[in-house]
């Protein structure tokens, strides 16, 4: 099956600022490569602070047309850009799996799933509702109003190339904020699709402004806005020592902030549950994108009296894991997303199996597939005290740990920094309230394996973030709060 685009005006090599594609103003250029082959896709500009700047120019200029625009004007753009990037759904896929590796069918799956959220905000749009406060003093009248924040800096991972920025840029864009976004180094070419896309929906000039960077330049580009006070808002998706240092340095404007960071999220399996859905809704949240979500299953508890049939079960599903480039179209893993990410992956399973931990299936690189490749491996007889309990391994391994009692389960469950999503499975539906609310998460998975939904508030606790994307909270993070206090009505 080959990866060619119908529309191959879709791959877009240029920055937008303003409504026009243009280079980096140095006009320096990095290259972005296949993780299944590691072959060449496309240069793109590798943009500097000075790029950065003339973005925010472009959206602090276009911010006062947009936000006074009416609602119902905003999210006729929003529907129009939704029915685009459905009408261009395949290209969109395909140029997803060129540049992140997921599988054809899988990359789909993200187009509709991202697709949702500016479906959704276009809803929203229309609802951004403020109150009546009831009358406190004679002749007094209080009203409380929802105001766009301002210019909003949009920073997103490679792991969801359409799904993460769509849901940044929808409701900033409903609500009447400007945008200025950067997406990940590896995978620039599908944000900037996504972007001509809404040009061609009516975004008009400098409400949408997308500049590319490699890492060491796209950190002096993000400086540039995190100095500037006409930047009124970050939204960022990654690591939590990015998301931290984020925090810092925007304090000098004091930012609004949202940051959607790491995870490591357990899945519990008690005795009393329905085994085989248990291993369904295992496989399905911890091999998603190979295993590169930060809500994929990182630790796996499984009661003693249950361990040894998950663990055999579950590792005879794994192990006819179909594991391809996306150009094979029954391909169910694709390649990790470069070479770094294998190195850690590896790092992992080989510090558990060393120190005593056994693989039942899996466990290694697959460098006959490819550069980036590692086997769906499942390990037994692992503890708390190896790599893969203490970090996200961000890669397809299920590590099993066994657990005697409730309490036991949910203590080393939240024995963690982070807190983004959490599953478990009981059929006991007293024991489903108890544990669900014991869990320190943002996100639960009660005997359900796939959580997220644009109707869903998506986000974390601890050092997993703060903020919400998608549904109706998804938008308060885009507004301020206005109290207007009207006097002399008597
Ligand atoms: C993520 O991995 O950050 C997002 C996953 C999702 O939206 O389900």
């Amino acid at each position: 099956m080959s990866l060619s685009l119908s529309r191959p005006d879709l791959m877009r090599r240029q920055n937008l600022i303003n409504g026009e594609w243009a280079d980096a103003r140095d006009a320096c250029r990095y290259s972005v490569h296949n993780p299944a082959s590691d072959a060449l896709l496309a240069e793109v500009p590798d943009s500097t602070a000075i790029d950065a700047r003339a973005a925010t120019d472009a959206a602090y200029r276009a911010l006062p047309g947009w936000r006074h625009k009416l609602p119902r004007e905003r999210a006729e753009v929003l529907r129009r850009w939704h029915a685009l990037i459905l009408a261009n759904g395949d290209d969109l896929a395909t140029l997803i799996s060129l540049e992140q590796g997921k599988p054809l069918s899988e990359a789909r799956g993200e187009v509709a799933y991202g697709a949702s959220y500016v479906d959704w905000f276009a809803g929203e749009a229309t609802r951004v509702y403020g109150d009546i406060i009831p009358q406190q003093q004679p002749g007094k009248r209080m009203t409380v109003e929802k105001e766009p924040v301002g210019v909003v800096a949009a920073i997103t991972p490679w792991n969801f190339p359409l799904a993460m920025i769509a849901r940044k840029i929808a409701p900033a864009l409903a609500v009447g904020c400007t945008v200025v976004a950067k997406p990940a180094e590896d995978t620039p070419l599908t944000a900037l699709a996504l972007a001509a896309l809404a040009v061609e929906a009516g975004v008009t000039p400098g409400v949408l402004n997308v500049i590319t960077a490699s890492r060491t330049r796209g950190i002096d580009a993000v400086a540039d806005w995190l100095a500037d006070d006409r930047v009124r808002k970050m939204t960022f998706t990654g690591s939590t020592a990015v998301g931290i240092h984020l925090a810092r340095e925007s304090a000098g404007t004091l930012k609004k902030l949202s940051l959607e960071l790491g995870g490591n999220a357990p899945f519990i399996v008690f005795d009393d549950a329905d085994l085989e859905s248990a291993v369904v809704g295992l496989m399905a949240s911890k091999f998603r994108n190979g295993g590169q979500t930060c809500v994929c299953p990182n630790r796996v508890y499984v009661q003693a009296g249950i361990y040894e049939r998950f663990a055999s079960t579950l590792a005879r599903r794994v192990e006819a894991l179909h594991v391809a480039p996306a150009s094979d179209a029954h391909a169910q893993i694709g390649p990790m997303i470069n070479p770094r990410a294998v190195e850690k992956i590896g790092r992992h399973v080989e510090d558990a199996l060393s120190h005593g931990a056994r693989a039942l299936t899996g466990g290694a690189t697959l460098p006959l597939l490819g550069p980036n490749y590692f086997s769906p491996t499942v390990l037994v007889d692992v503890n708390d005290s190896m790599l893969v309990s203490q970090e996200e391994t961000f890669g397809p391994v299920v590590p099993l740990f066994r657990f005697e009692t409730e309490d036991e389960a949910i203590h080393r469950a939240n024995d963690t920094p982070f807190g983004l999503a959490a599953y478990f499975y009981t059929q006991d539906m007293r024991r489903a309230q108890r544990v669900a609310r014991r869990l320190e998460a943002g996100v639960i998975g009660m005997n359900e394996g796939a959580v997220s939904s644009e109707a869903a508030p998506f986000g974390g606790v601890k050092a997993s973030g703060y903020g919400r994307e998608g549904s109706k909270y998804g938008l308060d993070d885009y507004v301020s709060i206005k109290y207007v206090c009207q006097g002399g009505l008597d």
